[in-house]
């Protein structure tokens, strides 16, 4: 069923409820996700993006309700990635000789996925431009990295609509379609963990990347992302939000995150904690133990933070793997201006505090001297340490 976003322009994606989990299992999906496809009927038909293949039927299906798909004039690929690329198959399997228009990058993607297949590529670069009648035109800008290489923005003038696929969108379903009708809370949560998690890393080319799209001085009236919620209510509130985030972003927060074999370096975490709570009532203090948390919202509550503290007892000359995997997640996400600290038991060799200083550093974070590293169970005298680690992480 398609639903009306503005004038001419439809959305005719998939909203799903029961989706668990996306890339894989690393991203976690709490509140349901969508992958979202629109349609201008100007004087040209248009298709921006499709939806991932396990419900491609449904989505032809659907379109072939809704048009004539033989009337589709071209479709635009914002993007490669198979969540929207992957009813194209099917759907060129119909109409075979419709132009794409994306990026040379996103041909070698979507050739790469599905082969060669003689599909009518058309080739477009930031500026590019293609008139859709009725006075409105289609122009591209590339969004290389942001968070493919082949990633694409697509803007219609006349309505004024950024159709910006990945960037500004939520693993959120709203079957409303809209922010205004959206839980602030949770469109807000679901934005900021989507950012953290799959933007993060990108987020120095985010930054000249809004300057650039600032200088194209767009009317910008409503932004449809490829997932989640389209910011019809002023859209710029997401730009300029993003903007805030893309800069070493940080509140007065600090995350604790660890794992423990026998309650030790547990017991050392929530020290830490309140030590933290006595000096700087302030300050907000998150816990997790990253083997039972959700790592992606850990990572939400890490963005947040000024400085973190890692713990893990030694197992077998190292730390243990949950701690350590997730480790390899936070060096991905190339957090910046963020300070660490490391924490942890041990019975005989006591190598994880040296080992997790080693790993914080090489992900990006200012490690601090202090640390607790404490033999057998740790006790008061262990515990004389944290206030000046909790000092020096709030510094
Ligand atoms: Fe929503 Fe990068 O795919």
């Amino acid at each position: 069923m398609r639903k009306q976003v503005k004038n001419n322009v439809s959305w005719i994606g998939y909203t799903d409820w029961e989706l668990e989990s996306f890339h894989g299992d690393d991203y976690s999906i709490e509140n349901g996700s969508s992958q979202n496809s629109y349609l201008i009927e100007e004087e040209k038909t248009v298709l921006i993006d499709t939806i991932w293949s396990p419900h491609r039927f449904e989505f032809i299906e659907n379109l072939e309700k809704e048009i004539d798909i033989n009337k589709i004039d071209f479709i635009v690929a914002n993007h490669g990635e198979c969540d929207h690329s992957g009813s194209l198959p099917a759907l060129m399997e119909k109409i075979p000789d419709t132009p794409i228009y994306c990026t040379a990058n996103a041909v070698k993607s979507i050739e790469g996925q599905y082969g060669k297949n003689g599909w009518n590529f058309h080739v477009v670069k930031t500026g590019d431009s293609v008139e859709i009648g009725n006075g409105k035109k289609l122009i591209f800008v590339e969004m290389r990295m942001l968070h493919w290489p082949d990633s694409m923005a697509t803007f219609m003038t006349g309505d004024n609509i950024l159709f910006s696929n990945d960037a500004f969108g939520q693993h959120y379903a709203v079957e409303e379609l809209f922010n205004d009708k959206a839980n602030q809370c949770l469109l807000y949560k679901e934005a900021e963990k989507y950012f953290t998690n799959i933007l993060n890393p990108f987020a120095p080319i985010l930054t000249k990347k809004l300057e650039e799209i600032a200088g194209f001085n767009l009317t910008i009236e409503m932004i449809a992302p490829s997932h989640g919620a389209i910011w019809r209510e002023n859209p710029l509130q997401i730009v300029n939000k993003y903007a805030e985030w893309a800069k070493a972003y940080q509140e007065n927060q600090i995350t604790i995150a660890y794992d423990t074999m026998w309650e030790g370096t547990a017991k050392i975490a929530h020290e830490i904690a309140k030590e933290i709570h006595r000096q700087s009532p302030e300050t907000v203090v998150k816990v997790f133990n990253v083997a039972k948390a959700d790592k992606n919202d850990v990572m939400t509550e890490v963005f947040k933070s000024k400085a973190i503290a890692v713990g893990s007892p030694t197992v077998s000359n190292s730390i243990l793997s949950s701690v350590a995997g997730w480790l390899e997640f936070l060096k991905q996400l190339k957090f910046k201006n963020k300070k660490a600290a490391a924490f942890g038991c041990y019975g005989w060799s006591g190598e994880s505090v040296r080992i997790l200083q080693e790993r914080l550093k090489d992900a990006g974070f200012e490690t601090i001297e202090e640390n607790i590293r404490s033999q057998w169970n740790p006790e008061e005298s262990d515990f004389v340490a944290v206030d000046n680690l909790v000092k020096n992480l709030l510094k």
